[in-house]
């Protein structure tokens, strides 16, 4: 399963891509409007920043606006992946835009009903938001688990982006669920790395160390 940051802020990826496991970076217009640059600037920087597939989000609510700002979207990057709702308008793009070559991610999905309709509309990849399900009483991971099982049983190319995570056992079980993407906001993608009895034990090897060194330098002394 790919990691991929849920964000559009060049520090936080550029601090994750450090640790050289940045699979892709998904972005959305809430997501920029935190950022409070030009989207088109930011879009590039990203999709240069990082190798992986960059998610951009089409904003016209109409299929023909989404068509017209989804082919300019993916003219930015060869890494570009242009995301549109799951709603008709948003499927009548995706499929205008798939037969063009134009890779295709199917955001804002809430159902295996809905995920179906974004396999069958070719798309690249579908967005189910595991969080916001789970805020109005949902089980998002459910959701998620029947969207993969689906897909299998039905030889669906399209893949399983799971979306709107909000702590490590959410990545963990999208993992064995058989989802092939994993997305997150950064200080998720940092929890992954945060044990206690890593920095514990890292303090009691790094002491030992000093010790024995400690030691050998009085042996050579006397
Ligand atoms: C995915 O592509 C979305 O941008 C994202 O995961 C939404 O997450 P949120 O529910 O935390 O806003």
């Amino acid at each position: 399963m790919k990691l991929f940051l849920d964000t559009a802020s060049i520090e936080e990826i550029r601090t994750i891509n450090a640790w050289g496991v940045l699979g892709g970076v998904t972005t959305n217009p809430s997501l920029l409007a935190k950022e409070g640059t030009t989207p088109e600037a930011r879009w590039k920087e990203i999709l240069t920043e990082v190798q992986g597939d960059v998610s951009l989000e089409v904003t016209a609510l109409e299929a023909d606006g989404m068509i017209e700002q989804g082919r300019r979207l993916a003219e930015m990057g060869p890494n570009a992946v242009v995301k549109v709702p799951m709603t008709p308008a948003g499927l009548a793009a995706a499929t205008e835009l798939n037969k063009g070559g134009i890779r295709i991610n199917v955001t804002l999905v809430f159902s295996p009903a809905q995920a179906i309709l974004a396999a069958e509309a070719g798309a690249y990849c579908v967005s189910p938001f595991l969080g916001r399900l789970d805020d109005v009483g949902s089980d998002g991971m459910e959701v998620l688990r029947s969207i993969c099982d689906l897909y299998a049983v039905q030889g669906y190319d399209t893949k399983v982006l799971a979306a709107s995570l909000r702590h490590p056992m959410h990545v963990v079980d999208s993992a064995l669920a058989g989802a092939d993407i994993a997305t997150m906001p950064f200080d998720v993608f940092t929890k992954l790395v945060k044990h206690p009895l890593t920095d514990l034990g890292l303090e009691r090897f790094t002491a030992d160390w000093r010790t024995l060194h400690t030691e050998l330098e009085g042996e050579a002394s006397t």
